[in-house]
């Protein structure tokens, strides 16, 4: 059985980008199988709506904006940004108790707008803290969107196990083969797994190797990912060739944040800050160009076959053969499958 539309919902995921959502125009955007209307009221705060009118289920963003309300194209109801219905124009203009929308609580912060879409109060203080993305010069951060053809999980496992990296990418990130034979460091801190290790390859990654001191030696490198409830992963990644450890470090912040927008599709967003040529505009677009183009042409076409491979299947159900590289993303499988059962009420079995 598939358990691929099973999300953990009273949590904050990633909407939209800050920078997608302009003062005038709808964003309509699927968030786990809830189709959503997204835009700005006049002073900038960013509204979501259910974009389904609750009369004839026309989607409202077919409609129009009144000052920060939305009157709907098919027969002209008007709702507010909590979703009540303020105006109807029929008969003597009586508004029905049960004309309403569902609106949803937003935060927009570290250049992300994030939604809660579950049943419970939403709670501002389960919000990661990703302000590392905001510390340091514009042009030494980059934001991205992808939208993968694969269920969410797959993809957190995707990061949770960097030994595809040897395999999957290309020149710019590629590790030369040099993580496939370790077997990371794998620690659970509350909720969260966090994967880690270390390793020496020639000549750096590319991305580095320009900002190294001897651009075509040898460079110590490590990352680290770090997984929090539900779909958030925060990887930092770099090289040195310094004696004295990773201080000279030469690396970036990234995060990946994960938002299924059905069974079978997911939103990706990715934010990466990097500690060097930090004021180089060209360099910030292209940087960000390459990782979008790594992970959408490199990353994405083989955990889209995979996941058609899979069918509705459940992960362990098809007794997957598991390597040393897979202990991260089964404990964080096994722990976010914890967290739904709890979130949704449901007992654990053990
Ligand atoms: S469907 Fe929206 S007003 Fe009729
Ligand atoms: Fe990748």
């Amino acid at each position: 059985m598939s358990n691929n539309n099973r999300y953990l919902r009273n949590s904050w995921y990633v909407a939209a980008l800050s920078s997608e959502l302009g003062a005038e125009q709808f964003l309509v955007r699927t968030i786990m199988d809830v189709p959503v209307l997204l835009y700005r009221k006049e002073d900038d705060s960013p509204v979501a709506l259910h974009d389904r009118c609750p009369h004839r289920f026309a989607p409202l963003h077919l409609g129009s904006r009144d000052g920060d309300e939305v009157v709907c194209k098919y027969h002209g109801l008007k709702f507010n940004c909590e979703g009540q219905c303020t105006e109807n124009p029929h008969g003597n203009g009586h508004i029905p108790k049960a004309a309403k929308v569902r609106s949803y609580p937003l935060l927009e912060k570290f250049g992300f707008i994030w939604i809660w879409m579950g049943e419970k109060a939403s709670d501002p203080a389960l919000l990661q803290d990703f302000s590392e993305l905001e510390n340091g010069p514009d042009n030494g951060v980059g934001y991205t969107y992808m939208r993968m053809t694969a269920n969410y999980k797959l993809i957190l496992d995707n990061v949770m196990d960097l030994s595809h990296v040897d395999h999957v990418h290309g020149d710019a990130i590629n590790t030369r083969g040099q993580l496939s034979p370790k077997s990371p460091k794998v620690e659970s801190v509350g909720d969260a797994v966090v994967t880690s290790c270390e390793w020496e390859q020639t000549p750096p990654m590319l991305i580095f190797a320009d900002f190294l001191p001897k651009p075509e030696s040898e460079a110590r490198h490590y990352f680290k990912v770090t997984w929090t409830p539900p779909t958030n992963l925060q990887l930092s990644v770099g090289a040195t060739q310094s004696e004295s450890g990773f201080d000279e470090l030469v690396g970036q912040y990234d995060v990946h944040l994960i938002t299924p927008e059905s069974p079978n599709s997911t939103h990706y967003f990715f934010a990466s800050r990097r500690n060097y040529n930090e004021e180089d505009p060209e360099y910030n677009a292209q940087k960000i160009q390459a990782m979008h183009d790594a992970f959408e042409h490199e990353d994405g076409p083989i955990i889209k076959a995979v996941h058609d491979m899979m069918g509705d299947n459940e992960f362990f159900d098809l007794n997957p053969v598991l390597t040393s590289n897979d202990v991260a993303a089964v404990r964080m499988r096994k722990k976010l499958e914890s967290l739904i059962d709890e979130d949704s009420g449901v007992l654990a079995s053990d």
